[in-house]
């Protein structure tokens, strides 16, 4: 209960963040070039990964491994998802003019569930991740929502439900916002991305239809994403947006309260150094002793 408490607070300030960071300034690519981005994440088709043991393996490997990934074909109700169809839906709940909606009460978020269907591959081992708030974002053509990270310590996903949107993500080791070595892939309306807390996004629409997509964070005992975390704990838990995710990043830190109290520390110091969501922060070196 006090963990789903939390978890509340911190979806709030990734809503503030990425409501924050939408910029009308074009790319200096067109659409088309855009579009014709080759996806350089590894790309599964929902329908394989149903049915096919071997593939539902290989996508857990890549998921453990800490890398994004792409889910193709999930089916879901086209007609509903459209700008206009939300907005009558739901008549004062929706803002039509903004990039983020949260699907914050359960009846509305039980809605949008019988409009599509959170991807059964989430589900590992016969456990059911814990999901928070559904986001619904939505863009016009050429829309950017800038390159920036998200808070909290849960993995998400995106659900492209209507429009052509193309991801560019980098890893955490990228504290540059010139790095131009990124991951990209364009998702069409069925495609899911998954990515893993502290990775740098940016997306731009590249449909004349808007588009819309839902986001969802959550949390599962069945992933484990310690390959992931023993590349990058040391630098996330370095910046405010992360240092308090010690439990879910050194999993040693939670039987042990010495341990846990030291990194707690360490993040109100860190926190107290620098703003929550401060851009460009680099604390390396700056930090106490026995910390990255
Ligand atoms: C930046 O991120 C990309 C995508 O994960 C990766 O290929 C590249 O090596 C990273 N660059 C640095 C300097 O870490």
């Amino acid at each position: 209960m006090v963990a789903a408490a939390l978890a509340a607070v911190t979806l709030l300030a990734v809503v503030a963040a990425a409501a924050a960071v939408v910029s009308d300034e074009a790319p200096a690519l067109s659409r088309d070039e855009l579009a014709a981005t080759a996806c350089s994440l590894r790309r599964f088709s929902a329908h394989a990964v149903a049915n096919d043991k071997s593939v539902r393996e290989e996508l857990y490997d890549e998921i453990d491994g800490g890398r994004p990934v792409v889910v193709t074909g999930h089916t879901f109700d086209e007609q509903f998802w459209s700008i206009e169809h939300l907005g009558e839906v739901f008549p004062g709940l929706y803002d039509v003019s903004d990039d983020v909606n949260v699907a914050e009460d359960e009846a509305m978020r039980a809605q949008l569930r019988e409009h599509y269907d959170v991807p059964e591959w989430l589900n590992r081992d016969g456990l059911v991740p814990t999901f928070g708030s559904d986001y619904v974002f939505v863009g016009r053509l050429m829309d950017v929502n800038d390159r920036h990270i998200d808070s909290g310590c849960a993995v998400s996903f995106s659900f492209q439900l209507a429009g052509v949107k193309l991801w560019d993500l980098d890893n955490p080791g990228n504290r540059s916002a010139g790095a131009d070595d990124f991951d990209s892939c364009v998702l069409h309306p069925g495609d899911v991305l998954v990515f893993y807390p502290g990775w740098y996004h940016e997306t731009t629409v590249l449909s004349d239809e808007p588009s819309l997509a839902i986001s969802l964070y959550f949390s599962s005992p069945a992933w484990s994403l310690n390959r992931y975390y023993a590349a990058y704990a040391d630098h996330l838990l370095a910046i405010p947006e992360y240092c308090s995710c010690y439990k879910t990043m050194l999993p040693e830190t939670v039987d042990d309260a010495e341990l846990a109290a030291g990194y707690k520390a360490s993040c109100d110091y860190i926190r107290s150094q620098k703003s929550f969501m401060d851009d460009d922060v680099v604390l390396d070196g700056n930090c106490p002793e026995g910390f990255a």
